[in-house]
């Protein structure tokens, strides 16, 4: 879990990024024309109602939906057409809003085979899955069985998992729901950690705004399918538009 180190033009070429993407289901778009970039070693926040487009828009940066239209270009290179397990290999890993462990197998094995899927040794993995515990702070969980984990820690397995062999980027869809507020602050710590002590680009979709503010550098709000507001989070907290899509019209006259 080596550190990397990018100067500010390199960042730029490594970025992954949407230019002008859509998605279509049928009649309806769940995006529509939406341009987003996560670049190493920050936090970028992504909010927005429920039925935003969230799910759908790390769906497409990761490989499990393509754009209808639009790119999505990973270090330049258009990548909207790759499989998710191709992107993991380029170094984009997610998680999911529901855990997806395996349940026959213990932590380690979970962490394991992830590394084997990326084509590394057995041996090679288990050290790595060793490694990344280790770096989390939960060395002890390796030998638990993934089945009948307490809940924060089955979602701390899923973080590891996908921190297997250092992905350049991470994307986590609500990697907080049905957290404490004091457990939502140690996965906040965890996630400042994953972009400052290992240089990945960290794409954070949270329920909880409040968690999103305090770990993000720059953030993206949703609504209906586009893009309202991005900005820092000075910009966000300010914005009447985000106020409007959150809180509705009529409450800002109350
Ligand atoms: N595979 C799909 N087929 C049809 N509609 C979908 C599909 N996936 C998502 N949607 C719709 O797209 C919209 C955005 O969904 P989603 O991306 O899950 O939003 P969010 O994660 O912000 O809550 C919702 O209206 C949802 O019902
Ligand atoms: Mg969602």
């Amino acid at each position: 879990m080596a550190r990397r180190h990018s100067t500010a033009s390199s960042q730029a070429e490594s970025s992954l990024t949407a230019s002008g993407v859509t998605v279509a289901f049928g009649g309806f778009k769940a995006l529509t024309d939406v341009t987003m970039s996560i670049t190493p070693g920050s936090v970028h926040g992504l909010i927005g109602p429920n039925g935003a487009g969230k799910t759908t828009m790390v769906n497409t940066l990761t490989g499990f939906q393509a754009p209808t239209t639009g790119s999505v270009a990973l270090g330049g290179k258009e990548v909207g057409r790759m499989s998710p397990h191709q992107l993991r290999r380029e170094g984009v890993a997610r998680t999911f809003q529901a855990g997806r462990l395996f349940t026959g197998l213990d932590v380690l094995d979970n962490l394991a085979v992830t590394g084997v899927g990326l084509g590394h040794s057995r041996s090679g993995s288990e050290a790595e899955a060793l490694r990344v515990l280790g770096w989390m702070g939960v060395p002890h969980l390796a030998e638990r069985p993934a089945a009948g984990l307490p809940y924060t820690d089955e979602r701390r397995v899923g973080i590891a998992r996908a921190l297997m062999f250092a992905p350049d980027f991470l994307l986590l869809d609500e990697p907080a729901a049905g957290m404490s507020e004091a457990e939502a602050g140690d996965l906040a710590a965890l996630i400042a950690r994953v972009a400052t002590e290992l240089g990945t680009g960290v794409l954070l979709i949270e329920h909880n705004v409040g968690l999103v503010l305090s770990v993000s550098q720059h953030v993206y709000v949703l609504d209906a399918g586009q893009v309202i507001e991005e900005g820092d989070v000075d910009v966000i907290l300010k914005s009447q538009v985000v106020r409007d899509a959150y809180f509705g019209a009529d409450q800002e006259a109350a």
